[in-house]
């Protein structure tokens, strides 16, 4: 039996669909727990390249089977279009199973999202994806939320849209904004659950079930640990919990079951969206590590901002979420940057610390302390295995090891599958 966690350290984008997707020729199932479409996980081998944003990276291992987990919000149509982009790509032989207790995204959550937004002033914005993850979880937690098994029962379905609808009309209208057709969407969503309905299933009762069978499951997280609604620079989070801690809760399987954390972490740092990012540098060097890194979001195709990489972050979600190896990915990216700073503690108000103040006003007034070191200019994209490196990039990983107290389990130097080096085979120890 073997449960792996694969979790964002940073604020997403840290490259966990490539981690995911290389560990699930090895897994027996890969399991999505949070978030939806607001991820946009990419794949990349034998000359191909996916955009994934609700189906899990193990979708390309066929002996893997998919599971999106209860803790996901489900945009039925994100769904369908992704599964028929997978069709148009060759991508047909897999087994996918949805749970019918995750909750769905209706046109009212992305409505809500977008007006959300737009009626705050600039500063005050999230920079959400505009997707309607926010409000589909609200609806969830105010016990108004359409789950699966909802979508696909016709009466069902229509009362509870009514009565959400009514609810959510009255906030759209009030803010100016026509009012949803429910006759229209019940149409067209009850459609799209019909199409989805084959994959339907109770996942906590798989899951279990192939986990007392002793069988390997990789659970695929989607942001980062500093996005979580609990444990991120709240308010500039996302609506979920991107950490290990949440798997048993978003996916119906015992804590027992969780035996590693893959902690995915960029050599760098970056945020898309809005919030206090304290490493965050805007320079020649830093769109050097852009464009380089082809730093612009998956999902939304925002330029994301640049920073160095901040181990008092690191620390944090270590805790928050327990880690017990780094993937350190797009090693390749820092090529040529001499030298290169490590963030390792913060000042606030003359005092360093290390943590990250809950007040954001307090975070806003951390100064980063940082570490120098010298940075390599050969080129390390053909790397085979650790020995081959740089001394710099080896002394570069092995600082963040020792910095984060936590060995370092693969590293990653290109896009593709094959440009990734395990140093701890954590599916078979
Ligand atoms: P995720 O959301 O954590 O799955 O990450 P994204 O897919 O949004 O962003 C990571 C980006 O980095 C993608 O474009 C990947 O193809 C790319 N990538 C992953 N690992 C490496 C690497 O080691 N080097 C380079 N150059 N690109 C990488
Ligand atoms: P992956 O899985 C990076 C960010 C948004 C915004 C905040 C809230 O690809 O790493 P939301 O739409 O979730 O309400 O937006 O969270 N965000 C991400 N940033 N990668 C992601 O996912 C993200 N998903 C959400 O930019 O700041
Ligand atoms: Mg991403």
């Amino acid at each position: 039996m073997k449960g792996v966690v694969v979790i964002g350290t940073q604020w997403g984008d840290e490259g966990k669909g490539k981690v995911t997707d290389f560990l699930a020729e090895q897994a027996d199932v890969v399991v999505r727990f949070q978030g939806g479409n607001n991820a946009g996980h990419t794949i990349v081998f034998d000359d191909r390249k996916f955009a994934l944003h609700l189906i899990p990276s193990g979708i390309f291992r066929t002996e893997a089977i998919n599971v999106l987990a209860n803790g996901m919000v489900i945009d039925p149509k994100a769904m369908l279009d992704e599964l028929e982009m997978l069709k148009q790509g060759g991508v047909t032989d897999f087994q996918l199973y949805l749970s019918d207790r995750a909750h769905v995204v209706l046109p009212q959550h992305i409505e809500l999202d977008g007006l959300m937004e737009d009626i705050k002033p600039q500063h005050k914005k999230v920079g959400t994806t505009r997707k309607g993850i926010g409000p589909a979880y609200t609806d969830k937690f105010a016990r108004i939320g359409i789950r699966i098994c909802d979508l696909i029962d016709e009466a069902a379905f229509k009362d509870k849209l009514t009565d959400n609808l009514k609810y959510h009309n009255t906030i759209l209208t009030a803010y100016g904004k026509p009012a949803i057709d429910i006759e229209a969407v019940f149409d067209e969503y009850y459609q799209y659950g019909q199409l989805l309905k084959p994959y339907v299933t109770d996942t906590s009762r798989l899951l279990n079930g192939v986990l007392e069978d002793g069988k390997k499951v990789l659970f695929e997280g989607a942001q980062g640990a500093l996005l979580c609604i609990d444990h991120g620079t709240y308010p500039f989070v996302t609506s979920s919990s991107p950490t290990a801690s949440s798997v048993p809760l978003n996916t119906g399987v015992s804590p027992q079951y969780i035996t590693d954390v893959v902690g995915v972490t960029k050599a760098y740092s970056t945020r898309v969206g809005s919030g206090c990012f304290l490493t965050e540098f805007n320079n020649d060097t830093a769109s050097k590590i852009r464009d380089a890194g082809n730093e612009y979001g998956t999902t939304t195709g925002r330029p994301r901002r640049i920073g160095w990489l901040d181990t008092v972050v690191l620390r944090h979600t270590k805790r928050v979420s327990g880690v017990t190896g780094l993937s350190v990915m797009l090693l390749d990216v820092l090529t040529g940057i001499d030298p290169l700073k490590i963030c390792v503690a913060y000042h606030l108000d003359g005092k360093r610390i290390d943590y990250i103040p809950a007040s954001i006003t307090d975070l806003e007034r951390c100064k980063p302390e940082y570490v120098t070191l010298p940075g390599w200019h050969q080129d390390i994209t053909k790397t085979t295995k650790f020995s081959d490196l740089p001394d710099a990039a080896k002394q570069y990983l092995n600082t963040i090891s020792e910095l984060v107290g936590i060995p370092i389990s693969m590293f990653s130097f290109g896009p593709d599958r094959t440009q990734t080096i395990v140093l701890d085979d954590v599916m078979n120890t």
